[in-house]
């Protein structure tokens, strides 16, 4: 199923140490449209993963509202399901066991969380992990290990916070190409926070650029490139056209 967001008006403002108000976002207003894959990029600290966590109904607006087709979000829900920058993983259990925790913590049986687990390892490039533990892996393996635990929700909206931040340029490359082709399948509605202008473009169909704290939208760039993708897109004109606004943008904010 796809999935449309809008977000109307939202502010979050936090207690600041000092006792005193922190506006930490917004007000931000967007919509977007079902199957979007959308890039967040801006300034350290404007409210990025506040923005996230209001989403994936982790936190509720100071104000304005967040509507999922059409209905208030209010609380976590199932159809949505976020990832962060640390996997996160379980050491004591198996990485199969790991990718299916979410059907465990639904009641699925072990048969049924083993077959569904296993069919979605390959297109991790994970399929002769499953018996292993997350100590054998590398940090990218362990990052495709926790978008495995994200996915086999079958989400209508992913949200993902800076995933691949901690990975070296090249292992990131390839999850980000792994993660795109997955998409291309299930069609997810993404939202994905990243600081990699480059990373950003490749993936999006739309990037959005935040100002400072309190971050507000300050520019919404569309990437009218054609998919499917291949990474020598990179070094074409218009790739490097859109990257030049994004990273204009960036400055001024
Ligand atoms: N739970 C919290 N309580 C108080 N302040 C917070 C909390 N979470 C975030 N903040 C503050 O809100 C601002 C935005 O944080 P965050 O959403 O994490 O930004 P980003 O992800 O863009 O770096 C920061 O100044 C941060 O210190
Ligand atoms: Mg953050």
């Amino acid at each position: 199923m796809t999935a449309s967001l809008a977000v109307r008006g939202v502010t979050a403002v936090y207690t600041a140490p000092n006792g005193g108000s922190l506006p930490a976002l917004g007000p931000v207003t967007f919509t977007t449209a079902p199957s979007e894959f959308i890039t967040l990029v801006g300034p350290s600290g404007c409210g990025k993963s506040t923005l996230l966590r209001l989403l994936a109904g982790l936190q509720v607006p100071t104000k304005g509202s967040i509507l999922l087709d059409g209905k208030p979000v209010t609380e976590p829900s199932p159809r949505v399901a976020i990832m962060f920058q640390d996997a996160n993983l379980m050491p004591w259990r198996t990485i199969i066991d790991n990718v299916a925790l979410p059907l465990e913590l639904a009641g699925i049986s072990r048969d049924e969380r083993n077959r569904t687990a296993q069919a979605l390892l390959p297109q991790l490039g994970l399929e002769e992990f499953a018996p292993a533990y997350p100590g054998e892996l590398s940090g990218g393996m362990a990052q495709r290990v926790a978008l495995g635990r994200v996915l086999i929700q079958r989400p209508d909206v992913l949200l993902l916070d800076e995933p691949f931040g901690a990975l070296d340029a090249l292992t990131r490359e390839q999850v980000s190409a792994d993660l795109m082709s997955l998409w291309t399948q299930e069609r997810q509605t993404v939202m994905m926070v990243t600081h990699d202008i480059n990373e950003a473009v490749w993936l999006s169909d739309r990037v959005l650029v935040m100002s400072r704290r309190p971050g507000q939208i300050i520019a919404d760039i569309a990437v009218p490139l054609p998919r499917p993708r291949v990474l020598a897109v990179t070094y074409s004109e218009e790739f490097g056209h859109i990257a030049q606004r994004v990273r204009a943008n960036i400055e001024r904010a």
